[in-house]
């Protein structure tokens, strides 16, 4: 048999693009195809303004303020990728979605004081508020980041089942806005915060370019 036909062959019994993708990209590593993007849109062609410019922060916002939050962020996100991306997989959520969260909410963890912000009301890499979750596990231990991802995700799907005929954007961007605020807080177009949502995909795709 030759190789060809063998790896055909391989790709017809694995029978996914993701069979293909892995097989493709260990074969040839010359070959770099997208980063896996999970299953609530491409952030690639989602369009973003970045953080908002206001009288609050009147320099350092848009799209290069958020990228420069991101950049300052990714040595402490850089030791969680490979958890990042475990998570992200098991939850069906971009890793770089996950990345953005992280950057915005605890910088990597490096603002929280034995994993709670100053405040002591919320907990964990990603924050989640301890009045309308229990936290579980250590702040970034694995388990707590399944919490985290797996509450994400449940908001996205939430967002989609409420409003069936809004796009892959707005469901994403709705979920954000409830993962901060709840899906209760949700029930119109106009209630997408799009100061945080803009921001985030800002830093998501800074984490894309940086392989999460
Ligand atoms: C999704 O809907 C919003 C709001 O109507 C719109 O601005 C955006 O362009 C749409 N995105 C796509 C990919 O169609």
């Amino acid at each position: 048999m030759s190789p060809s036909v063998l790896f055909w062959g391989l790709v017809a019994l694995m029978g996914s693009s993701e069979g293909l993708y892995l097989l493709t990209h260990s074969m040839n590593p010359r070959l770099h195809p997208r980063l896996y993007y999970g299953c609530y849109g491409d952030i690639l062609n989602m369009e973003t303004a970045g953080a908002p410019c206001d009288i609050a922060r009147p320099i350092n916002c848009g799209i290069h303020g958020s990228e420069m939050f991101a950049e300052m962020d990714l040595r402490a996100i850089k030791p969680y990728q490979n958890l990042i991306k475990e998570v992200g997989l098991r939850h069906c959520v971009d890793p770089a979605l996950v990345a953005a969260i992280i950057s915005r909410e605890s910088h990597g963890g490096t603002i929280l004081h034995d994993g709670w912000d100053h405040t002591g009301a919320k907990f964990g890499l990603m924050q989640l508020d301890k009045q309308v979750y229990k936290p579980y596990g250590a702040w970034d231990s694995k388990e707590h980041l399944l919490q985290g991802v797996g509450i994400l995700a449940n908001n996205i799907q939430t967002i989609q089942k409420k409003f069936p005929t809004w796009n892959a954007t707005q469901h994403l961007k709705g979920g954000l806005s409830a993962f901060k605020a709840g899906s209760d807080a949700i029930s119109s177009p106009m209630d997408i915060n799009h100061d945080l949502t803009d921001d985030l995909l800002a830093r998501a795709k800074f984490y894309k370019r940086h392989g999460f």
